[in-house]
């Protein structure tokens, strides 16, 4: 095995001229040897001319880089996602079991030295959840006999072997109806430009470069025009238009401009990106070049989060195989002007899904929020102009561009204010989990059946863990799935995950999972927030204790009220949401 000081000095000088230079360094040190070693902080800080507690700061920030431990112990890593859908499908009995079974805790290891417990937020494989990773291996709908099983096959550990999942899960995407970017997923091989090219890919690249070599600027007017006129809102949770960001960084004229595919992906219940990331990487791709083609960028990154190791080799590959096409390089189908894609891995920070926390994490600093304005779009990487959208978002840019039909059809499809379709990822109690792309405005109860939701299913969660929870009756069943509906009832659509909870959902536990998570995932930059999380896990302990119900519960809706008001981004602002619709739920059962 090469030697630490070695492999740190290797992976230092492979990080030269890339960007994401210590995720690259620490990522790398972790996928060898599976900590930190003390050293390697001195070392990093002197070959990157930065300082040790810059070095040191960034890596206390993440989840992935807290091991300590000695790489050649003897033990088992077992990780359990403690999100929503594998609770609503039942990781909490199986967390149980498996903590008495093998005398285990979060961050301990059992007596014997050979298990070591540890937890993580969603692995974007809701849709078979509950989902459970021992030793690198991803297993999926683990019971607590299959876990036993589990761990009786186990072979020797591997503590390297960490990158890939033994179970696909492809038969889990639904292309119903109205599918326009899943279209292709499961019908080509993602590795293959021929098959992309021969199912109608890159033509949206290619009539973009006829226009702008015939008529220059005019001709990437005419593609911000179609954008703006598509009504095409961004998929990754806020809604923006997507014409008026690509527009903003088209008009600036000076400066180097990026583009940055966000595949952050941390919404439990969210699994879209991943899928279309695995089974149709060059949709993305194709709308990431648009982008480019058209703003004026010559860098793009794709910022992955670390829990999709699979994704990560796909992508790698990609990459490399397009690199040798001339549809990435310095003159992208000879129009004279170039654009390079490359893979930048997170370590385990949902807050780093928030554009401006993703791009300060890109710059080697802890992933806190920024202040706004400037949008990214006027000063986002290295204050530079950044176009920075979800992986849906391209996705759709692509399939938009491809011709004026590709327009109409897209702008036939959906409400007044949101256009198109939604990949809606159902999980929790249902019997057929997967993802419905389909237009915006079907209610829930459409989406419900077909994914034959269980008769005892009693609420769902829409958007994530800062979206509201709605109980399943008449009102919320016939509730129209847009940005606009949703948030006229309080929630968000956000990412289009949909989590079904059945009637023996333990609440209690659902509220104090879920102020975990806030107060984990805080970067802690603002008060309302930092403080906030904090205080109102504390009021409802009281409230669990019975101490002065009424008057906790109404402090706590203060503090709700001031972090939605006065947070500085939309993490704080939004956490009144699933607390609150949970509270109401919770409330009425404490009370009965
Ligand atoms: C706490 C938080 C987490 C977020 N996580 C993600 C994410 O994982 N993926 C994503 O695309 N957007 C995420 N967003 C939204 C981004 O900040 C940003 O609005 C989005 O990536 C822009 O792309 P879009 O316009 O195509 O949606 C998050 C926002 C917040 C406040
Ligand atoms: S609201 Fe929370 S996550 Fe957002 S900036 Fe403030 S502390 Fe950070
Ligand atoms: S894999 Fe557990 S909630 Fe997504």
């Amino acid at each position: 095995m090469e030697k630490p000081d070695k492999l740190i000095l290797r992976l230092i000088e492979e990080a030269k001229g890339r960007q994401g230079t210590l995720f690259y360094i620490l990522n790398g040190i972790i996928k060898e040897i599976g900590y930190i070693p003390e050293d390697a902080v001195m070392l990093i800080a002197e070959s990157l001319n930065i300082s040790k507690a810059e070095v040191y700061g960034f890596l206390s920030f993440f989840k992935n880089y807290n091991a300590d431990v000695e790489s050649d112990r003897a033990y088992r890593k077992i990780i359990v996602c403690k999100s929503e859908s594998c609770e609503a499908s039942g990781s909490k009995q199986l967390l149980e079991h498996i903590k008495t079974s093998l005398n285990l805790d979060f961050g301990k290891y059992s007596f014997d030295g050979k298990y070591f417990l540890d937890y993580v937020y969603c692995f974007g494989h809701c849709s078979s959840s509950p989902v459970v990773k021992v030793d690198g291996l991803l297993y999926e709908k683990v019971t607590p006999e299959t876990f036993d099983e589990i761990i009786k096959k186990l072979p020797e550990p591997d503590v390297k072997n960490s990158d890939f999942i033994n179970i696909a899960d492809l038969k889990n995407t639904k292309n119903y109806r109205k599918s326009i970017i899943f279209k292709r997923c499961g019908n080509i091989n993602p590795l293959s430009v021929e098959d992309y090219v021969n199912a109608g890919g890159f033509s949206a690249l290619k009539r973009v470069v006829a226009e702008i070599k015939s008529s220059g600027d005019d001709g990437k007017l005419l593609f911000i025009n179609e954008l703006k006129r598509s009504k095409l809102r961004g998929r990754g949770g806020a809604g923006f238009s997507a014409g008026i960001k690509w527009e903003t960084v088209f008009k600036e004229k000076f400066g180097v401009k990026y583009i940055i595919c966000n595949a952050d992906e941390g919404d439990s219940g969210a699994y879209a990106d991943r899928i279309i990331l695995e089974n149709d990487p060059m949709s993305v791709i194709e709308g990431m070049i648009i982008a480019a083609l058209i703003t004026g960028a010559e860098y793009g990154y794709i910022y992955l989060r670390s829990e999709y190791a699979r994704t990560k080799s796909i992508l790698e590959n990609v990459l490399s195989l397009l690199k040798k096409t001339d549809y990435l390089g310095k003159n992208i189908l000879g129009l004279g002007l170039g654009f390079d894609i490359d893979l930048i891995t997170g370590a385990g920070s949902y807050l780093c899904g928030e554009e401006t926390a993703l791009m300060e994490s890109i710059e080697n600093k802890r992933g806190t929020v920024r202040m706004r304005p400037p949008v990214p779009a006027v000063s986002g990487l290295y204050g530079q102009p950044t176009v920075l959208n979800n992986v849906l978002t391209f996705a759709y840019a692509a399939y938009i561009f491809k011709d004026n039909s590709n327009l109409e059809y897209f702008l036939s499809l959906g409400t007044e204010n949101s256009k198109g379709t939604m990949p809606f990822q159902v999980s929790g109690a249902v019997k057929n989990s997967g993802i419905f792309e389909l237009p915006f405005g079907v209610t829930l109860k459409e989406v419900l059946n077909l994914a034959e939701a269980y008769e005892s299913a009693k609420m769902v969660q829409i958007g994530g863990p800062l979206g509201a929870y709605f109980s399943l009756n008449d009102e919320f069943l016939n509730l129209k799935l847009s940005y606009e509906d949703v948030s006229e009832k309080g929630g968000m659509l956000g990412h289009g995950g949909i989590i079904v909870f059945d009637n023996k959902t333990d609440l209690k536990y659902r509220l104090l999972s879920s102020l975990d998570f806030f107060i984990d995932e805080s970067c802690g930059k603002c008060a309302p927030c930092r403080i906030g999380t904090v205080r109102v896990k504390e009021l409802f302990e009281r409230v669990l204790k019975k101490q002065n119900i009424e008057e906790n519960l109404k402090i706590i809706d203060d503090i709700l009220e001031s972090m939605k008001n006065l947070s500085l981004c939309g993490f704080g602002a939004g956490i009144h949401m699933p607390v609150r619709s949970l509270l109401a739920f919770y409330k009425n059962e404490i009370k009965t």
